[in-house]
């Protein structure tokens, strides 16, 4: 599979000189007046989501010259080697095959790794979902606590939240995530053992925050006169033999070529099953995969991932650009942005190519934000008047689940008004009330939340990280940089009780003393 990285194509240098000749300077206001067509030029459906780019700083020139970027850089063989389960996360040694996890069953097997691979998820799959409603059906369970972190939490609770109108089971589900005992002993104060079930999400089943919230919640069980572990633990794991050895009978597994942050749509998303239901978790995947066929066959100037994933480079390195706020108007998707995060900054946030070079250019940019319109009322003045420059991405549902009138539409008119008033600005020669406008925005806009058009959007997601990580160079699917930390943490944890300060930075050293000289408190074990 031939693949440039983007610095190293013809089209970077010809996208060097546009920027400099017209795309630095381009005025959306003026770009609009001169083409009454840009808005049907730049706007695009997609599977369950329209999206308006037009509030973006490109023109034909530039977008016509991301395009050929794309092509030289070979994103499109990129792809289809993802699809196909070639190992493209070679820091690691795996596929990246979360496509398959939402891809339907084959009438035939073949007998190719492929076919066995997914035979063994629609397997899986199906297991999975009858645990779901027998749950659902089990009114002696009340409450079921997801413990898990990063990928194992932020993916099915974001989810959980998003589709709560959908949330028919009557369960409560918690997410316990922090080592923080606070949260877990939080929730346990909510508990009762006979109605609780717990799941320990954990692609390792090694993860020190989770293996430290699973004894816990175990002591817990057993404190309050707990015995029947496989009724009311069960475990989502690639490592069922950990799970076992930790005395949990009930699992369900995936496998090494889910990435973590790419896992909701496997075993981990045994919350959001029992939430709402088997149906709905497949019409979830069902709107997955009409995204990553739109990915995978769409031509590239009409690809709405390709394009995400061009105006992402173009704003971080030709811009300049650091950072992107991301905007849901609707407060069941208040996840979203934290969401977001471990996508894109996990995936992309990398200083090396794909043969470990140094790059000479940035990548991820900080991903941010809050639900609308509560982010008005706090940052969006900066994104206003402040010095930098941030481009918004707004996502916007048509349809309201409640009916409470006169709410929705002032919703949408906030959302309408604040991609507006970016873009068109507001002169003042005072200065204060002042509105530089050509400030930047995407607008995605779905005509409903339901399970299917959560997976288009989130795939969708998942595949323009994909193209800006792919045109980069790097690889968006291994994750070292949180190595380091967890090494530490280890050391520090021994330190703490023992007082060995011996070799540490003078920083480190001094806020260890200060911690142990904390009267209340004894780090001994
Ligand atoms: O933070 C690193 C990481 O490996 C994430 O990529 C992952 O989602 C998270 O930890 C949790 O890992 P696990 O599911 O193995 O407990």
């Amino acid at each position: 599979m031939a693949r440039t990285r983007c610095d190293r194509t013809p089209a970077w240098a010809q996208l060097q000189t546009a920027f400099a000749a017209s795309g630095k300077g381009l005025d959306l206001r003026e770009a609009f007046a001169q083409d009454n067509k840009r808005f049907e030029r730049l706007s695009q459906s997609a599977p369950y989501v329209f999206a308006d780019l037009s509030k973006n700083r490109i023109d034909a020139a530039s977008e016509a010259l991301l395009l050929d970027l794309a092509r030289q850089s070979g994103v499109a063989e990129h792809r289809d080697a993802m699809f196909a389960g070639e190992k493209i996360n070679h820091t690691e040694g795996r596929e990246v095959w979360h496509v398959l996890l939402r891809t339907p069953p084959a009438a035939t097997n073949d007998g190719s790794h492929r076919a066995i691979e997914l035979a063994k998820v629609h397997e899986t799959l199906n297991a999975m979902l009858a645990y779901a409603e027998s749950v659902r059906a089990d009114a002696a369970i009340t409450d079921v606590v997801n413990i898990g972190i990063g990928g194992s939490d932020l993916g099915p609770q974001m989810a959980v939240l998003a589709l709560d109108a959908f949330a028919n089971s009557g369960k409560r589900v918690h997410f316990v995530s922090n080592v923080d005992g606070h949260e877990l002993a939080a929730t346990l104060k909510k508990l009762k053992v006979e109605s609780t079930l717990f799941l320990i999400a954990s692609k390792t089943f090694t993860t020190i925050e989770t293996m430290t919230n699973a004894h816990s919640a175990k002591a817990w069980f057993a404190a309050q006169g707990g015995t029947d572990t496989a009724r009311h633990f069960a475990a989502l794991t690639t490592n069922v033999a950990a799970a076992n050895a930790f005395g949990i009978t009930t699992t369900f597994g995936f496998w090494d070529w889910v990435g973590g942050r790419y896992s909701m749509w496997s075993a981990i998303g045994l919350p959001l099953a029992i939430a709402i239901g088997a149906q709905g978790f497949r019409d979830f995947l069902a709107g997955a995969h009409a995204m990553d066929e739109h990915f995978r066959t769409a031509p590239l100037e009409q690809n709405l991932p390709v394009r995400l994933g061009l105006l992402d480079l173009w704003y971080r390195n030709f811009h300049g650009f650091t950072s992107r706020s991301i905007a849901p108007y609707h407060s069941a998707l208040r996840r979203l942005p934290a969401y977001l995060q471990q996508l894109e900054m996990e995936s992309n946030g990398k200083r090396v190519d794909g043969e470990g070079a140094t790059l000479p250019f940035g990548t991820s940019p900080v991903l941010w934000g809050e639900s609308g319109t509560n982010g008005q009322h706090a940052y969006f003045q900066m994104l206003h008047q402040g010095t930098d420059v941030v481009p918004l991405e707004f996502v916007a549902v048509k349809t309201a689940r409640h009916d409470l009138g006169g709410h929705h539409a002032l919703l949408l008119a906030n959302v309408l008004a604040q991609a507006q008033a970016l873009m068109v600005g507001k002169s003042d020669i005072g200065g204060h009330k002042h509105f530089p406008g050509n400030r930047p925005s995407t607008f995605l806009l779905l005509d409903d939340l339901t399970p299917a058009s959560l997976g288009a959007l989130i795939a969708l997601q998942e595949h323009r990280v994909f193209v800006s990580g792919s045109l980069w160079g790097i690889n968006s699917f291994d994750q070292w940089g949180v190595e380091l930390g967890k090494v530490l943490a280890k050391d520090i944890e021994a330190r703490l009780a023992n007082g060995d300060a011996s070799g540490l930075d003078g920083s480190t050293a001094g806020l260890l003393a200060r911690l142990r000289a904390v009267p209340h408190e004894s780090f001994e074990t």
